[in-house]
């Protein structure tokens, strides 16, 4: 597998105006490599490619690294190891990560290229994540499958007076149970009015009879990530709450059934847009619509109002509509969605009729 990106690497090297590379963001370094470790940096040409890693992963690397040769060695000297390979040095231009870099790792970097110019580079790697292989995709729907397993076992186990820390806790137990690797973030679980929170964090508030609870959870498996939103309520469903979890469904199911190669990402986030218009809630919707969803959890496409994306197969992301009113509460319902050759399939399948506890 991480062949075919190494190759695609190099074939962007000559619109990219570059005979060299060096990839330090970690999950682009497993996605052309396979290698997992912490630490890491690659440097490719048209002809080599090398991986340099420290002591505490020799054998690991050695063991998931096919396509590059690996070296091990000091943390600190990786630049100085780098610029004494001789193939290196004959590059002109080495491209870099210039989204992700930072400003002290660049100066470091233009002195070990040094005579070469080093060039940033603005999404170099990201299209290599963007369209997922088969192995990345049977990933993707096993952590999906996952995270779907948990919500339903949740469901016999939250219960008015539990905490959201609580709820927490029983995710993440959940998810390594069901067989992820562990969770793909830290489990959002918001209740009453703090689900009006969008990104809040588990309190130890306790669940009572009105509360609309917000559940955002994933599962990491080989790597790779799933990422679902259910609402549930306590007791009853008040009659706002269920006006938005009714418009915020209607959001998302609009904006799923449009999923397709060649649709413009930003079209989806429009039709989103327009059910919670027509619903009075555009207001209370303020985020994008959906994200790349792989060896990260936040990926490209960016399904936005902005977005300068398109959709393609193999893409997976999420579709994630929310309406949030301050002191009434929060729904945001999330799928994750695969793009296939004609259409698109949704790898999550938990329950989305609304539940009451
Ligand atoms: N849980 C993070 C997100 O939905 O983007
Ligand atoms: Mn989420
Ligand atoms: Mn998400």
């Amino acid at each position: 597998m991480p062949d075919n990106h190494l190759d695609h690497l190099r074939e962007s090297f000559s619109s990219l105006k570059i005979d060299g590379m060096i990839i330090t963001h970690l999950p682009h370094v497993r996605l052309i490599t396979g290698f997992s470790g912490s630490n890491a940096l690659l440097a490719v040409t048209r002809r080599k490619s090398l991986l340099l890693t420290d002591s505490r992963y020799e054998l690991q690397a050695h063991r998931e690294v096919e396509n590059a040769r690996v070296l091990v060695v000091n943390d600190g000297d990786f630049p100085r190891m780098l610029k004494k390979r001789s193939w290196f040095s004959r590059c002109r231009t080495v491209g870099f990560d210039g989204d992700r870099t930072s400003y002290h790792m660049a100066t470091v970097l233009r002195g070990t290229v040094k005579p070469a110019r080093l060039k940033p580079l603005s999404r170099a790697c990201d299209p290599l994540a963007e369209r997922k292989d088969q192995a990345a995709i049977r990933a993707i729907t096993k952590a999906a499958a996952i995270a779907d397993r948990v919500f339903h076992r949740l469901l016999s186990v939250i219960a008015p007076g539990m905490t959201e820390r609580q709820v927490a806790a029983e995710v993440s137990y959940f998810l390594r149970q069901e067989g992820a690797d562990g969770d793909a973030f830290e489990p959002i679980v918001v209740s009453g009015p703090n689900s009006a929170l969008v990104h809040g964090m588990p309190s130890n508030r306790r669940l009572r009879a009105g509360d609309a609870v917000l559940l955002d959870f994933g599962a990491r498996y080989r790597g790779y990530h799933s990422d679902i939103s259910r609402t549930v309520f306590m007791g009853k469903i008040k009659p706002t709450l269920r006006a938005m979890y009714d418009a915020v469904l209607e959001a998302q199911e609009t904006a799923i059934a449009a999923v397709a190669p060649g649709v413009r990402a930003r079209a989806i986030y429009d039709l989103a847009h327009d059910v919670l218009k027509r619903q009075g809630f555009a207001e209370y919707f303020k985020h994008g619509l959906g994200h790349g969803l792989g060896l990260e959890v936040h990926e490209f496409p960016r399904l936005s109002h902005d977005s300068p994306d398109t959709l393609d197969a193999g893409m997976v992301f999420t579709i994630e509509p929310g309406v949030y009113i301050p002191r009434i509460g929060g729904v945001r319902i999330e799928d994750d969605i695969l793009v296939t050759a004609k259409g698109r399939r949704v790898l999550t399948k938990a329950l989305k009729a609304p539940v009451v506890l």
